[in-house]
Protein backbone atom coordinates (compact mmCIF):
# COMPACT_ATOMS: atom_id res chain seq x y z
CA UNK A 1 0.00 0.00 0.00
CA UNK A 2 1.26 3.54 -0.88
CA UNK A 3 1.95 5.62 2.35
CA UNK A 4 -0.11 7.91 2.99
CA UNK A 5 1.49 11.41 4.00
CA UNK A 6 0.59 11.99 7.75
CA UNK A 7 -0.91 14.75 9.36
CA UNK A 8 -0.78 15.90 12.19
CA UNK A 9 -3.77 18.51 13.58
CA UNK A 10 -3.95 20.51 16.65
CA UNK A 11 -7.44 20.72 17.90
CA UNK A 12 -6.83 24.00 20.89
CA UNK A 13 -10.39 23.75 22.02
CA UNK A 14 -11.35 26.77 23.73
CA UNK A 15 -7.48 27.93 24.44
CA UNK A 16 -5.30 30.77 23.52
CA UNK A 17 -6.86 33.98 22.71
CA UNK A 18 -5.38 35.34 18.96
CA UNK A 19 -2.50 37.31 20.87
CA UNK A 20 -1.65 33.83 22.18
CA UNK A 21 -2.58 32.12 18.88
CA UNK A 22 -0.02 34.41 16.94
CA UNK A 23 2.61 33.64 19.50
CA UNK A 24 2.17 30.07 19.49
CA UNK A 25 1.94 29.32 15.52
CA UNK A 26 5.18 31.61 15.21
CA UNK A 27 7.29 29.30 17.37
CA UNK A 28 5.57 26.03 15.61
CA UNK A 29 6.07 27.46 12.07
CA UNK A 30 10.18 28.12 13.11
CA UNK A 31 10.80 24.96 14.10
CA UNK A 32 8.87 22.78 11.62
CA UNK A 33 9.95 24.80 8.45
CA UNK A 34 9.03 23.43 5.33
CA UNK A 35 9.00 19.48 5.65
CA UNK A 36 7.60 17.69 2.71
CA UNK A 37 6.97 14.59 5.41
CA UNK A 38 4.20 15.90 7.15
CA UNK A 39 1.52 18.08 6.99
CA UNK A 40 0.31 20.27 9.72
CA UNK A 41 -3.30 21.35 10.48
CA UNK A 42 -3.90 24.12 13.29
CA UNK A 43 -7.31 24.64 14.90
CA UNK A 44 -7.54 27.55 17.03
CA UNK A 45 -10.46 29.35 18.67
CA UNK A 46 -12.85 30.93 15.83
CA UNK A 47 -12.15 34.29 16.98
CA UNK A 48 -8.10 33.45 16.62
CA UNK A 49 -8.76 31.80 12.95
CA UNK A 50 -8.13 35.67 11.47
CA UNK A 51 -4.91 36.45 13.23
CA UNK A 52 -3.68 32.87 13.05
CA UNK A 53 -4.24 32.66 9.16
CA UNK A 54 -2.05 36.27 8.76
CA UNK A 55 0.87 34.56 10.93
CA UNK A 56 1.06 31.25 9.11
CA UNK A 57 0.55 32.76 5.68
CA UNK A 58 3.36 31.29 3.34
CA UNK A 59 4.27 28.84 5.84
CA UNK A 60 4.06 25.01 5.95
CA UNK A 61 1.25 24.97 8.39
CA UNK A 62 -2.25 25.05 7.48
CA UNK A 63 -5.54 27.15 8.83
CA UNK A 64 -8.93 24.32 10.21
CA UNK A 65 -11.89 25.34 12.43
CA UNK A 66 -13.19 23.29 15.35
CA UNK A 67 -16.81 23.45 13.92
CA UNK A 68 -19.49 24.71 11.55
CA UNK A 69 -22.73 25.23 10.71
CA UNK A 70 -24.72 23.37 8.11
CA UNK A 71 -26.69 25.96 6.61
CA UNK A 72 -25.51 28.64 4.95
CA UNK A 73 -26.21 31.65 6.45
CA UNK A 74 -29.30 32.89 7.95
CA UNK A 75 -31.07 33.18 11.58
CA UNK A 76 -28.24 30.91 13.71
CA UNK A 77 -27.34 33.34 16.02
CA UNK A 78 -23.88 32.44 17.57
CA UNK A 79 -23.16 30.01 14.28
CA UNK A 80 -20.37 30.25 11.68
CA UNK A 81 -20.74 28.67 7.92
CA UNK A 82 -18.61 27.31 5.68
CA UNK A 83 -18.30 30.22 3.29
CA UNK A 84 -17.14 32.48 6.29
CA UNK A 85 -14.70 29.89 6.85
CA UNK A 86 -13.33 29.65 3.56
CA UNK A 87 -13.06 33.62 3.47
CA UNK A 88 -10.62 33.55 6.60
CA UNK A 89 -8.53 30.79 4.42
CA UNK A 90 -9.80 27.95 6.67
CA UNK A 91 -9.04 24.40 4.68
CA UNK A 92 -9.87 21.96 7.28
CA UNK A 93 -12.62 21.51 9.84
CA UNK A 94 -13.21 19.20 12.33
CA UNK A 95 -16.58 17.97 13.26
CA UNK A 96 -18.46 15.43 15.26
CA UNK A 97 -15.89 15.85 17.95
CA UNK A 98 -16.95 13.76 21.31
CA UNK A 99 -17.34 17.11 22.93
CA UNK A 100 -19.54 18.56 20.48
CA UNK A 101 -21.46 15.12 20.42
CA UNK A 102 -21.82 14.69 24.27
CA UNK A 103 -21.85 18.32 25.66
CA UNK A 104 -23.74 20.25 22.85
CA UNK A 105 -26.04 17.13 21.52
CA UNK A 106 -24.95 16.68 18.21
CA UNK A 107 -26.13 13.81 16.83
CA UNK A 108 -25.25 11.57 13.72
CA UNK A 109 -27.34 13.39 11.33
CA UNK A 110 -26.43 16.76 12.30
CA UNK A 111 -22.74 15.77 12.45
CA UNK A 112 -23.33 14.42 8.59
CA UNK A 113 -25.57 17.39 7.29
CA UNK A 114 -22.25 19.33 8.41
CA UNK A 115 -19.67 17.09 6.46
CA UNK A 116 -21.23 17.91 3.53
CA UNK A 117 -21.63 21.27 4.01
CA UNK A 118 -17.74 20.82 4.38
CA UNK A 119 -17.12 19.33 1.26
CA UNK A 120 -19.57 21.49 -0.48
CA UNK A 121 -17.10 24.26 0.19
CA UNK A 122 -14.30 22.60 -0.40
CA UNK A 123 -13.04 22.53 3.30
CA UNK A 124 -12.04 19.16 4.58
CA UNK A 125 -14.16 17.45 7.18
CA UNK A 126 -11.77 16.09 10.00
CA UNK A 127 -14.96 13.70 10.93
CA UNK A 128 -14.45 11.89 14.53
CA UNK A 129 -15.66 9.13 15.82
CA UNK A 130 -15.15 7.09 18.75
CA UNK A 131 -16.54 5.04 21.86
CA UNK A 132 -16.78 5.80 25.55
CA UNK A 133 -15.41 3.80 27.63
CA UNK A 134 -18.99 2.17 28.76
CA UNK A 135 -19.12 1.18 25.05
CA UNK A 136 -15.67 -0.04 25.30
CA UNK A 137 -16.30 -2.20 28.35
CA UNK A 138 -19.32 -3.84 26.77
CA UNK A 139 -18.17 -4.86 23.31
CA UNK A 140 -19.86 -2.02 21.45
CA UNK A 141 -17.13 0.24 19.75
CA UNK A 142 -16.81 -1.71 16.76
CA UNK A 143 -20.68 -1.07 16.46
CA UNK A 144 -20.17 2.48 17.53
CA UNK A 145 -17.35 3.41 15.46
CA UNK A 146 -19.44 1.89 12.27
CA UNK A 147 -22.13 3.91 13.28
CA UNK A 148 -20.44 7.20 13.30
CA UNK A 149 -18.88 5.94 10.39
CA UNK A 150 -21.78 5.65 8.29
CA UNK A 151 -23.92 7.70 9.31
CA UNK A 152 -21.36 10.52 9.12
CA UNK A 153 -20.45 9.77 5.52
CA UNK A 154 -23.98 8.84 4.21
CA UNK A 155 -24.62 9.99 0.89
CA UNK A 156 -21.21 11.56 0.39
CA UNK A 157 -19.73 10.52 -3.11
CA UNK A 158 -16.90 8.29 -3.98
CA UNK A 159 -15.59 11.66 -6.22
CA UNK A 160 -15.36 13.69 -2.91
CA UNK A 161 -13.68 10.44 -0.69
CA UNK A 162 -10.27 12.00 -1.23
CA UNK A 163 -11.58 15.36 0.94
CA UNK A 164 -12.37 13.27 3.70
CA UNK A 165 -10.50 12.82 6.99
CA UNK A 166 -11.37 10.36 10.15
CA UNK A 167 -10.30 10.69 13.36
CA UNK A 168 -10.11 7.72 15.53
CA UNK A 169 -10.77 8.87 19.59
CA UNK A 170 -11.53 7.07 21.96
CA UNK A 171 -13.36 9.21 24.22
CA UNK A 172 -12.00 7.87 27.68
CA UNK A 173 -8.56 8.34 25.94
CA UNK A 174 -9.47 12.12 25.63
CA UNK A 175 -7.35 14.74 27.98
CA UNK A 176 -7.01 11.66 30.59
CA UNK A 177 -3.85 10.88 30.19
CA UNK A 178 -5.10 7.28 29.01
CA UNK A 179 -4.16 6.57 25.17
CA UNK A 180 -5.70 3.13 23.79
CA UNK A 181 -2.44 0.81 22.99
CA UNK A 182 -1.21 1.02 19.22
CA UNK A 183 -2.68 -2.52 18.65
CA UNK A 184 -6.29 -1.50 20.30
CA UNK A 185 -6.00 1.78 17.84
CA UNK A 186 -4.72 0.15 15.09
CA UNK A 187 -7.23 -3.15 15.18
CA UNK A 188 -10.22 0.36 14.72
CA UNK A 189 -8.30 2.11 12.12
CA UNK A 190 -8.32 -1.10 9.98
CA UNK A 191 -11.84 -1.72 10.67
CA UNK A 192 -12.52 2.06 9.80
CA UNK A 193 -10.05 1.41 6.21
CA UNK A 194 -12.71 -1.44 6.12
CA UNK A 195 -15.97 0.72 6.21
CA UNK A 196 -14.22 3.03 3.86
CA UNK A 197 -13.57 0.71 1.24
CA UNK A 198 -17.43 -0.71 0.92
CA UNK A 199 -18.50 2.68 0.67
CA UNK A 200 -15.58 4.26 -1.88
CA UNK A 201 -13.84 1.28 -2.98
CA UNK A 202 -10.46 -0.02 -2.41
CA UNK A 203 -8.41 2.57 -3.59
CA UNK A 204 -9.86 5.57 -2.33
CA UNK A 205 -10.16 4.00 1.49
CA UNK A 206 -6.23 3.67 0.80
CA UNK A 207 -5.88 7.17 0.28
CA UNK A 208 -7.86 8.53 3.04
CA UNK A 209 -5.73 9.82 6.11
CA UNK A 210 -7.06 7.94 9.54
CA UNK A 211 -5.84 9.83 12.74
CA UNK A 212 -5.63 8.77 16.45
CA UNK A 213 -6.68 11.33 18.73
CA UNK A 214 -6.89 11.02 22.71
CA UNK A 215 -3.50 11.74 24.72
CA UNK A 216 -1.33 11.34 21.54
CA UNK A 217 2.08 12.88 23.38
CA UNK A 218 5.64 13.04 22.52
CA UNK A 219 6.45 9.85 24.62
CA UNK A 220 3.94 7.34 22.80
CA UNK A 221 3.73 8.61 19.69
CA UNK A 222 6.01 6.67 17.21
CA UNK A 223 4.55 3.46 18.75
CA UNK A 224 1.17 5.07 17.71
CA UNK A 225 2.33 6.29 14.17
CA UNK A 226 4.22 3.26 13.55
CA UNK A 227 1.12 1.14 12.76
CA UNK A 228 -0.02 0.75 9.73
CA UNK A 229 -3.48 2.58 9.49
CA UNK A 230 -2.78 4.90 11.63
CA UNK A 231 -1.78 8.58 9.35
CA UNK A 232 -1.20 10.93 11.87
CA UNK A 233 -2.87 12.53 15.37
CA UNK A 234 -5.52 14.66 16.49
CA UNK A 235 -4.01 16.69 19.09
CA UNK A 236 -5.87 18.37 22.40
CA UNK A 237 -3.69 18.95 25.14
CA UNK A 238 -0.27 18.32 23.85
CA UNK A 239 -0.77 20.99 21.13
CA UNK A 240 -1.11 24.31 23.56
CA UNK A 241 2.43 23.97 23.87
CA UNK A 242 5.22 24.46 20.65
CA UNK A 243 7.36 21.91 22.24
CA UNK A 244 5.40 18.83 22.67
CA UNK A 245 3.59 19.96 19.25
CA UNK A 246 6.12 19.80 17.27
CA UNK A 247 7.93 17.32 18.92
CA UNK A 248 4.81 15.14 17.40
CA UNK A 249 5.06 16.64 14.13
CA UNK A 250 8.80 15.79 14.32
CA UNK A 251 7.35 11.79 14.96
CA UNK A 252 5.12 11.73 12.10
CA UNK A 253 7.64 12.92 9.49
CA UNK A 254 9.81 10.38 11.00
CA UNK A 255 7.80 7.56 10.81
CA UNK A 256 7.80 7.80 6.77
CA UNK A 257 11.36 9.07 6.16
CA UNK A 258 11.97 5.74 7.93
P1 LIG B 1 -6.18 15.20 23.94
O1 LIG B 1 -7.43 15.66 23.02
O2 LIG B 1 -4.99 15.09 23.03
O3 LIG B 1 -6.05 16.30 24.95
O4 LIG B 1 -6.56 13.90 24.55
C1 LIG B 1 -7.62 15.12 21.74
C2 LIG B 1 -8.89 15.68 21.15
O5 LIG B 1 -9.86 15.88 21.89
O6 LIG B 1 -8.98 15.92 19.93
Amino acid sequence: MSKRTPLIAGNWKMNKTATEGVELVKAISAAVGIDPNVNVVLCPPFTALSAVGAAIEGSHLALGAQNLHDKTNGAFTGEISASMLRDLHVTHVIIGHSERRSIFGEDDAFVNRKVHAALGATLRPILCVGELLAEREANQTMEVVRRQVEKGLEGVPAAKADHVIIAYEPVWAIGTGKTATPAMAQEVHAFIRKLLAQQFGAESAARILILYGGSMKPDNADALLAEQDIDGGLIGGASLEAKSFVELVRSASKSVAG
